[in-house]
């Protein structure tokens, strides 16, 4: 928060409030400037983008296996807590044992691969593998296996899970797909950690948890977070009217914010600072590569926090699993209801319209003669800057 000008800070104020308030100048100026900030120039992007065998073998290692990935909030993992998600040809469990540490390990039993948790989430403390019966705790020690005594018994590293990274930063859970690996998370979010410690995701509580299986590409289920160009058209019936093209979009490494203006924006310029409302500037995070984390006060009593954490399959398919939370909890029955009102909204925008056609144009795609390619332009800056960044590793 260093560089909030001194005069734009206000005593005693929450740090999310003084970085809203430093957001909300920006959408202001930029509405008087009346240029929107852009991408330096018209990006091409090759259908292939979306469509390549070979490319997203190159995503699925180091996007999916050497790169630490959100797995979920800190609070949708109570002690005692466990939940299973797939990357891409990796099956996952991460745990929090009752001592409070996080831990992940491939769900892969030891003794001949199957799959050993089979829920999404859940409580418990020991995992049975239903094909033969190992159990095992949930530090990944084998505790029990049928007929022990015709295993060699000398070797526990042969039969216990597999670990993989698993740490915790600021209400967030991370877990990097390397099998006894390492992860440098410090590294991985640089400066955008100091951005995930204004919005306090440790306070978030989940209220509604839903996985949305679509047929399309993972990565162009992720453009449409990132440009309003969409707005007035695919949501006419959801936002139209409701948005600016004016936004304030900063990164941060290969991490970014993109603050879109509501319409109301353009009253600002006229009125004194005192009458803005801080809650209406949205707060649009990527965490690189697949996940998106949006803070706004979608309901009138308070803020919510939607995230979108987007697990591909394949290259045309991807589950995303959306996380919808209150801040500091849900405070009774009518807020409950606007939650679910607003939760049920956004599952609206999302699946009947972004990935709607996210899914139709995907079948399409293929049909396209080789080497066909895509404008990407200077207003969709959001989606110009995760194809550079995608570009620089998967074609390095
Ligand atoms: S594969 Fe799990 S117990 Fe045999
Ligand atoms: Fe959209």
């Amino acid at each position: 928060m260093d560089d909030i000008p001194a005069k734009l800070q206000v005593a005693d104020e929450a740090p999310v409030t003084t970085l809203r308030r430093k957001l909300a100048h920006g959408l202001v100026e930029s509405c008087r400037r009346g240029a929107p900030a852009m991408a330096p120039k018209v990006r091409h992007e090759d259908v292939s983008f979306f469509l390549d065998k070979e490319m997203f073998a190159r995503e699925q290692r180091k996007f999916f296996r050497d790169m630490p990935l959100v797995a979920c909030l800190s609070n949708q993992l109570e002690p005692g807590a466990f939940r299973t998600f797939d990357l891409p040809g990796v099956p996952m469990i991460v745990v929090r044992a009752k001592d409070g540490k996080v831990r992940a390990f491939l769900n892969i039993c030891r003794h001949r691969g199957a799959r050993i948790v089979r829920e999404d989430c859940g409580n418990a403390s020991r995992f049975t593998c239903r094909f033969h019966g190992w159990t095992y705790d949930n530090a990944g020690k084998a505790v029990g296996i049928p007929e022990e005594s015709q295993f060699c018994s000398e070797i526990d590293a042969e039969k216990n899970l597999i670990p993989c990274p698993a740490e915790e930063r600021h209400g967030l859970v991370f877990v990097q797909a390397t099998p006894n690996g390492r992860m440098d998370l410090d590294a991985h979010l640089g400066e955008f950690a100091k951005e995930l410690a204004i919005i306090e995701l440790d306070k978030a509580i989940p209220v509604f948890v839903e996985d949305l299986p679509f047929r399309a590409n993972w990565k162009y289920a992720i453009d449409t977070f990132f440009e309003t160009y969409h707005l007035n058209s695919l949501h006419k019936d959801t936002f139209r009217g409701l948005f600016s093209p004016h936004c304030v979009f900063e990164t941060f490494g290969r991490h970014h914010r993109y603050t879109f203006a509501p319409k109301i924006v353009h009253d600002w310029v006229d009125m004194p600072e005192s009458e803005w409302n801080l809650h209406l500037v949205p707060l649009q995070y990527f965490l690189f590569p697949n996940t998106i984390i949006a803070v706004g006060s979608t309901t009138p009593s308070g803020s919510t926090v939607g995230m979108h954490n987007l697990f591909p399959h394949a290259v045309d398919s991807f589950t995303d699993r959306f996380s919808f939370c209150a801040m500091h909890g849900v405070r009774s029955e009518e807020h409950r209801a606007e939650i679910r009102d607003s939760f049920e909204k956004s599952k609206v925008a999302v699946c009947r319209e972004d990935y709607s056609v996210t899914s139709e144009a995907q079948a399409a795609l293929a049909v396209l003669p080789k080497g066909t390619t895509f404008p990407i332009g200077r207003l969709e800056i959001g989606v110009d800057n995760f194809h550079r960044n995608v570009r620089e590793l998967v074609d390095a």
